[in-house]
C-alpha cells in the first residue's frame, strides 16, 4: 500500500532527478528554446502581473513542484487555516489574519467576525474624530506609534509606502528601538500637548515598547501645569491609546479600557497590520484608505483560496522558492523594490519570512532534513545597484531575486519614472542573461574581453509588476507574500506561525540588566560565561560617573 509519506518522498525524488538536467542549463538557452516563455511563465491577478520566466525552470519543473504541493496536502492545510483550526499547534492557536479583511459572513466563526467588525467600527470613529479636529486651539498634530517587530515593521512600511495618500493634517512617527536614539529626537522636537501615542504590543510585556511607553508617559506628565495624580491619569488617558491582546496590562499602564483596541490571539504579530495594529496606517491615509488596503488583501485571499494551482500566484511564488532552495541550492534571496516608497519592504519581509520559516524542526518536532528559509536581504532600486549589485553580477553566488516595479509612479516627476523602470528591467535581464563572449567583444569596442569584465548571468528572478502603489494594490502585494509564507510552511512541513527562537535572548536580556545596573559586584556572576562577564566589566569600567 502506498502511504501519503511515500507519495511525498517520491515527489521529492522526482524533483531532484529532474533538477540534475536543469542545473547546467543557462537562462539564455531556456529563452532560446521557448520564444513563448513570457506567456508560459507569467500570471496575473488583480493589479499584479507576476513574470517568472526568468526563473531557471520549465513546464515539467512546475508540474513536479505541484506534485509536491499535492502530496503535502496543501489544499487541506489551506482549508484548515481558513476554517480557523488550531494550525499553530505549538502556541495552541488558530491563524486568523485573513478574517481581519473578510466580510463578516466569511469569518471562521461568529465571534471573530463580530469582533473584527466592532474593531473596524471603533477605528473608523477614532480616525474620523482625529481627522475632523477643528483648526486652531489644542489639537493632535503628531502621532507616535510605539511598538517593535510585527507591532512596528508592517505599519511603518505601509505608512511610508502610501506617503502619496498621506492625510495632510496628521504626521505619523515610529519609535521601536529601546535605544534612546529612536524616541529622544521625536520628544525633542514635538509638542506634548499635540502628540498622541499609540502603544502597540500584542503581549504588552515587550521590554523595548514598555520602556519607550514609560518614557513617553513621563514626558506627557512632566508638561502638566498642575501635578496631581488625577491630572496625570487624565493626561495619560488623553494622550495614549493602546493596541494589544492584553487589556489588563494596558489598563494597568493607565490607558482607560475605552482607549484600548484589542486583537485576537490568532493574529500573529507579523500578520497583524490589518488589525488595530494598523491604526497608524488608518490615521495616515484615512479610514477609507485603510479599507482599500483590506479590500486589496481580501482580493488576494479570494484568489489564493479559489484559484487552481496552476494559476495560483502565492502557491507558484512558494514553489519557485522551494525549487531555488531545495533543487538549485540557493541560500539567500534578494528583494529589490524599484520604488522609493517601498524602501522598508525588504525589512518588513525579512520578519515575515525569516521569523516564520527560520525553523529546524517539523510539526512533530523532528529535525528537518531538507533546506528551508533562505536568508532574505534587499535594497531599494536603484540605490542597491550602486551598492550590492556588483556581488549579484560577479560574486559567484547563486542569489535568486524578486524585483518589484510600478507601472505608474506614485510621485511622478517628468523624466524620472521611465528611467527607474529601465534600470529595473536592465538589472533583471543583465542578471539573467549576462553577456556572451561575442557580446562582450562588441560592447567593449572590439577589445579582447577581460575576465574582470565578465558577466556570467544565469541569476534568476521574478518580477512583480504592480499597476500603481495605492492602498488596494499594496494590500494585494502583502497578502501575496503572506500566503506564500503559509505555502512554504506547508511544503517544508513546519509551523510558520510560532517564533520560539526569540525567547532565549529576550529572557537573558532581562537577567543581564541587573548585572549592568549594579554599581560594583555583578550579581549572579558565577553563572555567566567569561565573555559576557568580561564585557560587563569593561562596560562598567568605562562608564562615566
Ligand atoms: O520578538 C519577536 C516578537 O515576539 C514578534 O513576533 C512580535 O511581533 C514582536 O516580538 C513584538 O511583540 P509584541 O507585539 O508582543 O510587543
Amino acid at each position: 500500500m502506498t502511504t501519503t509519506n511515500d507519495t511525498l518522498e517520491a515527489a521529492w525524488r522526482a524533483l531532484q532527478e529532474h533538477a540534475k538536467t536543469l542545473r547546467a542549463e543557462h537562462l539564455r538557452d531556456l529563452f532560446a528554446e521557448d520564444p513563448r516563455r513570457f506567456a508560459d511563465f507569467s500570471l496575473k491577478n488583480g493589479d499584479i502581473l507576476m513574470d517568472f520566466s526568468k526563473q531557471r525552470l520549465t513546464v515539467a519543473t512546475l508540474r513536479l513542484l505541484r506534485q509536491i504541493a499535492q502530496a503535502s496536502d496543501f489544499a487541506c492545510w489551506r482549508q484548515r487555516m481558513a476554517a480557523g483550526e488550531t494550525i499553530n499547534h505549538t502556541e495552541n492557536r488558530a491563524v486568523v489574519h485573513m478574517a481581519l479583511r473578510a466580510p463578516i459572513h466569511a469569518a471562521p466563526d461568529a465571534t471573530t467576525g463580530r469582533e473584527v467588525a466592532e474593531n473596524l467600527d471603533r477605528m473608523r470613529i477614532f480616525c474620523a474624530a482625529l481627522h475632523a479636529q477643528p483648526k486652531g486651539g489644542e489639537r493632535v498634530t503628531d502621532v507616535i506609534h510605539l511598538g517593535i517587530g510585527g507591532s512596528d515593521l508592517g505599519p511603518r512600511m505601509a505608512v511610508q509606502a502610501l506617503a502619496a495618500c498621506q492625510h495632510p493634517d496628521l504626521r505619523i512617527h515610529f519609535a521601536a528601538n529601546v535605544d534612546g536614539a529612536a524616541l529622544a529626537p521625536l520628544l525633542a522636537r514635538l509638542n506634548p500637548r499635540s502628540t498622541l501615542f499609540i502603544i502597540v504590543s500584542k503581549t504588552f510585556t515587550t521590554q523595548e515598547t514598555l520602556t519607550n511607553a514609560r518614557t513617553a508617559r513621563e514626558w506627557i506628565e512632566a508638561t502638566l501645569p498642575e501635578k496631581t495624580a488625577r491630572a496625570d491619569a487624565d493626561a495619560v488617558a488623553r494622550h495614549f491609546v493602546a493596541v494589544t491582546g492584553n487589556r489588563a496590562a494596558a489598563t494597568a499602564f493607565g490607558i482607560p479600557a475605552s482607549r484600548v483596541f484589542l486583537f485576537a490571539d490568532g493574529v500573529g504579530g507579523r500578520f497583524s497590520l490589518w488589525s488595530p495594529v494598523g491604526l497608524s496606517i488608518a490615521l495616515a491615509i484615512g479610514f477609507s484608505g485603510f479599507s482599500a488596503l483590506l479590500s486589496g488583501a481580501r482580493q488576494m485571499d479570494e484568489h489564493f483560496l479559489s484559484a487552481p494551482e496552476k494559476e495560483n500566484l502565492p502557491l507558484t511564488l512558494a514553489l519557485i522558492d522551494l525549487w531555488n532552495v531545495n533543487a538549485l541550492g540557493a541560500c539567500s534571496r534578494g528583494v529589490f523594490p524599484y520604488s522609493q516608497s517601498l524602501e522598508l519592504f525588504p525589512a518588513y519581509l525579512q520578519q515575515l519570512e525569516m521569523e516564520s520559516l527560520g525553523k529546524s524542526v517539523d510539526r512533530q518536532g523532528a529535525p528537518l532534513t531538507r533546506e528551508r528559509s533562505p536568508i532574505l536581504w534587499g535594497a531599494v532600486g536603484t540605490n542597491g545597484q550602486h551598492a550590492v549589485f556588483q556581488f549579484l553580477h560577479q560574486g559567484g553566488r547563486f542569489v535568486p531575486c524578486d524585483f518589484i516595479l510600478l507601472k505608474h509612479a506614485d510621485f511622478p516627476l517628468p523624466d524620472h519614472h521611465l528611467r527607474l523602470l529601465a534600470n529595473g528591467l536592465a538589472q533583471s535581464a543583465a542578471l539573467a542573461f549576462g553577456e556572451t563572449k561575442a557580446e562582450a567583444h562588441a560592447r567593449q569596442g572590439g577589445a579582447t574581453p577581460s575576465p574582470w569584465r565578465d558577466f556570467p548571468g544565469n541569476q534568476p528572478s521574478t518580477t512583480l509588476l504592480l499597476e500603481r502603489l495605492t492602498p488596494h494594490v499594496l494590500g494585494q502585494l502583502l497578502a501575496l507574500y503572506e500566503h506564500k509564507v503559509f505555502c512554504l510552511g506547508v511544503l517544508w512541513q513546519l509551523n510558520a506561525f510560532d517564533q520560539w527562537g526569540v525567547e532565549l535572548g529576550k529572557q537573558m536580556a532581562e537577567r543581564l540588566l541587573p548585572c549592568l545596573e549594579a554599581p560594583e559586584e555583578t550579581p549572579g556572576a558565577s553563572a555567566l560565561d567569561a565573555s559576557t562577564l568580561g564585557l560587563i566589566a569593561a562596560l562598567k569600567a568605562e562608564r562615566l560617573p
